[in-house]
């Protein structure tokens, strides 16, 4: 079951590190029909990831998109600065069986990875995995993901 809703564009956001994943997730979702919206980066010149994951994560916690999607080399910069959003649960995988975790315990609402550690074959297969996974809907992990943003 997709978690892709038709009426929102999947965001997307990296640095340079990301930059040529990005492209490649993206040319991999239109050519699936699902729609995306680039943040940046866009070029593979040295950047500063805040820059684009910040308006990255206001527009999945606003809802205007979802889910998002964000690379840089390890995946730990990009995901702090999208953490620091309180509607944001971004989770860094580098697996596919990881992506499937953070959606059905944690109902992650973006996907991170590493790109300097995955290969863009596995970059593809992981998103794929993360889209098609819905959360669990299991007590436990609603009352948990409820206690994670900040009062
Ligand atoms: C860029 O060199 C690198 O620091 C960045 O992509 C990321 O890994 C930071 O967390």
């Amino acid at each position: 079951m997709s978690i892709i809703n038709p009426d929102k564009k999947v965001a997307l956001c990296s640095d340079h590190a990301g930059y040529e994943y990005k492209k490649a997730i993206i040319e991999h979702l239109n050519a699936k029909g699902i729609a995306t919206e680039d943040f940046g980066t866009f070029s593979t010149d040295s950047c500063d990831y805040p820059e684009f994951a910040h308006p990255c994560a206001e527009a999945v916690e606003s809802g205007r998109c979802y889910p998002g999607i964000a690379l840089c080399g390890t995946g730990n910069g990009i995901s702090m600065t999208l953490n620091k959003h309180q509607g944001i649960r971004a989770a860094l995988c580098w697996q596919p069986e990881l992506a499937v975790l953070a959606r059905e315990h944690n109902d992650a609402n973006i996907l991170v990875m590493p790109a300097r550690f995955i290969s863009p074959e596995q970059a593809l297969e992981i998103v794929d995995t993360f889209l098609a996974t819905p959360f669990s809907d299991e007590e436990r992990h609603a009352r948990r993901i409820a206690q994670i943003a900040l009062r």
